[in-house]
């Protein structure tokens, strides 16, 4: 599946809000250089480009780096008293720019703003001897924002601003190749909201619901929807807390985000078992799930092409649906505070998003709330 191209048969009239795919994920962090260096060793990104005051950007430096249509965005304030060093300050490393692409970012911003959308980037144009790109962006929950971008006369290796990041350092990739998805936690009764405005701002629509029920454990609950564009090459899950005899996880994220914010982002593969056994060896930390899990696995799910064994010694979860499975792991966050993690996915036709595995998977995390204190 390519997340960058739009196949003939999916186009359609009404789609005022056309999408080519994830384009990049930036992220706000305190050490952009370090930062880099781990998405690199750890997940296997490749070096891609590099801006900050060599290529005359004075008040930040930024890391892109790249694994096949994976695209991330390290930035980090070389001063105080500007909006990503106060950024940083509120939430933490956290994502702060989910960038999509399209072919007119002109109408992208006014389709969206003249749908209610609150401004945060006017269309701008900018240029270097590789051509021009135009960006527009709007603001979403928290202080997480959506650019769109114009990159057809541009051919340069990533945007006007960076150059070409040359390093010896060339880590070997893990396969992971493009965003499946990328999660919202946002506040106590904000899910409709957004739901709302992914469906009238943006165009998408409601492909799949769960309340309270399909999403609850002994102690904690949450409550999601799923919003998917057009094509179905970008979707957004967006939780939000619900009711429980303990602090839900996603409470516990917003405590310690200060604030709604990006929760996970799930990253295909062709090969969890090879992806996630490299992962694993860089020094990932994945979610423990007991052994129990593998009991009756195949009794649920039926007959799939992977042996357990691998799976069940590496934690990789599977749940079935309609039109087929998916295999999947989660990581620990990736960052101090119990805030953003990342999900590694496997598609062999299911469209869905693990439900099965969600008691699993979250009393896995509850046991890790329960070591922070937090539960
Ligand atoms: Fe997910």
């Amino acid at each position: 599946m390519s997340t960058l191209s739009i196949p003939q048969q999916h186009k359609t009239q009404t789609d005022f809000l056309p999408l080519e795919g994830t384009d990049y994920i930036e992220f706000y962090v305190g050490n952009a250089k370090q930062a880099a260096h781990y998405y690199q060793s750890a997940f296997g990104f490749q070096p891609l480009a590099y801006a900050g005051p060599e290529t005359g950007i004075k008040d930040r430096a930024s890391y892109a780096v790249r694994q096949n249509k994976l695209t991330l965005v390290f930035t980090t304030a070389l001063r105080t008293g500007n909006a990503i060093a106060d950024h940083v300050y509120l939430h933490g490393d956290g994502v702060k720019v989910i960038c999509l692409r399209v072919a007119d970012s002109v109408s992208a911003w006014e389709e969206t703003t003249k749908r209610g959308a609150k401004n945060y980037l006017s269309p701008v144009k900018t240029k270097d001897e590789h051509g021009e790109i135009v960006l527009s962006g709007i603001h979403l929950y928290g202080e997480t924002v959506h650019l769109f971008i114009e990159r057809k006369n541009y051919s340069g290796v990533f945007m006007p601003g960076y150059k070409e990041w040359k390093t010896l350092y060339k880590p070997t990739s893990t396969g992971l190749l493009y965003v499946d998805h990328c999660v919202a936690n946002v506040d106590w009764n904000q899910m409709d909201r957004w739901v709302n405005f992914y469906e009238h701002v943006m165009g998408f629509r409601n492909i799949l619901s769960f309340d309270d029920k399909d999403i609850s454990t002994e102690y904690s609950a949450l409550m999601s929807k799923v919003m998917s564009n057009g094509n179905g090459y970008v979707k957004f899950p967006i939780n939000e807390p619900a009711d429980g005899k303990k602090k839900s996880q996603v409470e516990e994220y917003l405590d310690f985000y200060n604030g709604e914010g990006v929760q996970h982002i799930a990253m295909a593969t062709n090969n969890i078992v090879e992806t996630v056994t490299a992962l694993q060896n860089n020094g990932v930390e994945f979610l423990k799930i007991p052994s129990s899990y593998y009991d009756d696995l195949l009794s649920r799910v039926g007959d799939i092409d992977e042996d357990l064994e691998p799976l069940k010694h590496l934690g990789i979860l599977v749940d079935r649906d309609d039109e087929g499975y998916l295999l999947q792991i989660f990581t620990k966050p990736v960052e101090d505070k119990p805030t953003l993690f990342f999900e590694i996915i496997q598609r062999k036709g299911a469209k869905s998003f693990g439900k099965g595995n969600f008691k699993a998977l979250f009393e896995a995390i509850e046991r890790e709330q329960e070591a922070r204190g937090n539960l």
